[in-house]
């Protein structure tokens, strides 16, 4: 992670709650001087009293990033305490859901280089994966600089568009709770078949984790990886073919849940 910028002029950030306090923990670690980093946030936790960061004090003028990380329906109460930093000096990235560059445009003026993301939850654990998306002033430069920034915790990904941000909202946005609820009731499925519930919860939680880690380092697709571990008439086969029904399996469910989630993230990107 190269952010000597960042260490030089110095970043802002605004909001540090779950979100911003796993990013500035990965900064840290990453060696950013805890001196570069102003932090505002109206009741600072105690983990990040201890960090040594600049909390609530006035702002260096031209600083390189200012990160956006308060909830959505804080925005309008928080944005003017960075509104004087926007003209094109420092490089803006907000990874609140449903906010588009527009909105920050009309704030910060629209010759400000803003990048737009979306993270999702398991950045906690710095296995998250975050898409990026930049306005017509924010530089390749600038790109590169925000996927520093957010690798610190996890995988990132650029988009070819902001449309692209809603359906990304419905897939890896909201989706590490479709996989929380896909645990739960494979768990749940164990204890109808017999097993205790700690131990069903065990076996599910597991289950899910080594799949996706499999899944994610081996050189076979997915659908490779099925193809492996289904032998003929055998008990994968049997539970794949309810999985795999047309119109009652996997595929028209999460086509369903997920065009869902999409739709709700353009309705709310509009009120
Ligand atoms: N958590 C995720 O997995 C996730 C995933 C994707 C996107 N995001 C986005 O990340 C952003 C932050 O989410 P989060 O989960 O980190 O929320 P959070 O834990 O509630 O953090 C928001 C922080 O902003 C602070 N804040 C409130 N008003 C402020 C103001 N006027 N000025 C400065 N700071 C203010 C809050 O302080 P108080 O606690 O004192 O109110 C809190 O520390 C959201 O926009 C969300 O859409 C989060």
């Amino acid at each position: 992670m190269d952010i000597t910028r960042v260490a030089e002029q110095g970043l802002v950030l605004l909001g540090c709650g779950k979100m911003g306090s796993a990013m500035l923990a990965g900064w840290l670690e990453h060696g950013l001087p805890p001196a570069s980093v102003w932090v505002i946030d109206p009741y600072p936790s105690d983990w990040l009293k201890a960090q040594g960061v600049n909390i609530n004090t006035p702002l260096p003028e031209a600083p390189a990033v200012v990160l956006v990380a308060v909830k959505p329906q804080m925005m309008g109460e928080a944005l003017p305490a960075i509104q004087a930093l926007g003209g094109g000096k420092s490089l803006f990235v907000s990874v609140a859901a449903g906010k588009s560059i527009a909105t920050f445009e009309s704030v910060l003026g629209s010759d400000t280089p803003i990048i737009r993301a979306m993270p999702n939850t398991p950045a906690a654990i710095r296995q998250g994966i975050t898409a990026l998306i930049g306005n017509n002033h924010a530089s390749g430069d600038d790109l590169t600089l925000a996927e520093n920034l957010l690798s610190a915790v996890g995988e990132t990904v650029r988009l070819d568009n902001e449309a692209q941000m809603d359906a990304v909202t419905g897939l890896s946005g909201s989706g590490p709770a479709y996989v929380f609820h896909l645990i739960e009731t494979l768990a749940a499925a164990g204890q109808a078949q017999g097993l205790p519930a700690e131990l069903a919860m065990k076996l599910a939680k597991s289950t899910v984790a080594g799949a996706g880690a499999l899944a994610k380092v081996a050189e076979d697709d997915p659908t490779q990886l099925r193809i492996n571990v289904t032998s003929p008439n055998g008990t994968t086969q049997a539970a794949l073919e309810v999985l795999m029904h047309d119109e009652q399996g996997f595929p028209d469910l999460l086509h369903r849940a997920v065009k869902a989630a999409t739709d709700r993230s353009k309705e709310l990107s509009r009120e």
